[in-house]
């Protein structure tokens, strides 16, 4: 079988992972996948099972009757819970804490594992995310770690969460923003941090276009001298 060519790209919230992940996909063909989406839909679930985000441990004995699929749509992956695919109410600041909650669990982790690295073994992949060059695909080819200031990056948060209507000041942003950081970071199981080779891309002053060209040229270089 041939081997697939696979991306990662991790780094914290807001740092622009989807943004640059997307425009990869789509320069390079490849397919995106969002692996946040599924700590997202795991923390949707919990909550809607009354688990409290302070005892995400508590999601772990509903785990196997839970319909979580993922699904190759558009070109990126589309997540379905119960049969229906999820959209904005996974992209909440209350969804956002649920899911970094659910992902200090080991036994999530390892429910979502094999979803993760059997699509990567099938298709050319960017994937985005906090483990994926340590602990998702340790042999991938490329591996990326995007960096911006909190500043730069609560700034960019508050316009989404503006533009979908949730009243927020920038401090709470940031606040949030450095909470999460602390959680994904200072987990005990596969902690949100760079792989040794992973290469840094900085883009707070970069337009998304510019990140774009930055990560392309990396890739380029990356795959010519890679053995693939
Ligand atoms: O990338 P995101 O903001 O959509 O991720 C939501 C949460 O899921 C984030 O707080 C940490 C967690 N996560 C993770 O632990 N590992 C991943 N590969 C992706 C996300």
């Amino acid at each position: 079988m041939t081997k697939t060519i696979n991306i990662a790209i991790d780094g914290p919230s807001g740092s622009g992972k989807s943004t640059l992940a997307k425009g990869l996909a789509s320069a390079l063909g490849y397919i995106y996948i969002d692996t946040g989406a599924l700590y997202r839909a795991i923390g949707l679930y919990a909550a809607r099972h009354g688990v409290s985000a302070e005892h995400p441990e508590d999601v772990v004995p509903l785990l196997p009757a839970m319909d979580l699929q993922m699904r190759l749509e558009d070109g990126g992956n589309a997540v379905y819970l119960d049969g229906v695919r999820l959209g904005e109410e996974i992209r909440t600041s209350t969804a956002s804490h649920y899911a970094s909650q659910v992902s200090k669990v080991p036994e999530v982790r390892a429910f979502l594992l094999e979803t993760q690295q059997s699509i990567a073994r099938q298709n050319n992949v960017i994937m985005d995310g906090r483990d994926i060059g340590t602990v998702i695909l340790p042999d991938a080819q490329v591996k990326l770690y995007m960096e911006a200031s909190p500043a730069q990056r609560a700034k960019r948060r508050l316009a989404e969460l503006l533009a979908k209507g949730e009243n927020i000041t920038e401090e709470q942003v940031l606040a949030d923003i450095q909470k999460r950081d602390a959680n994904d970071a200072g987990r005990e199981i596969a902690p949100a941090k760079p792989a040794e080779d992973a290469i840094f891309l900085d883009n707070s002053s970069l337009t998304p276009e510019e990140t774009v060209q930055a990560a392309l040229a990396i890739v380029e270089k990356k795959l010519r001298t890679a053995c693939v």
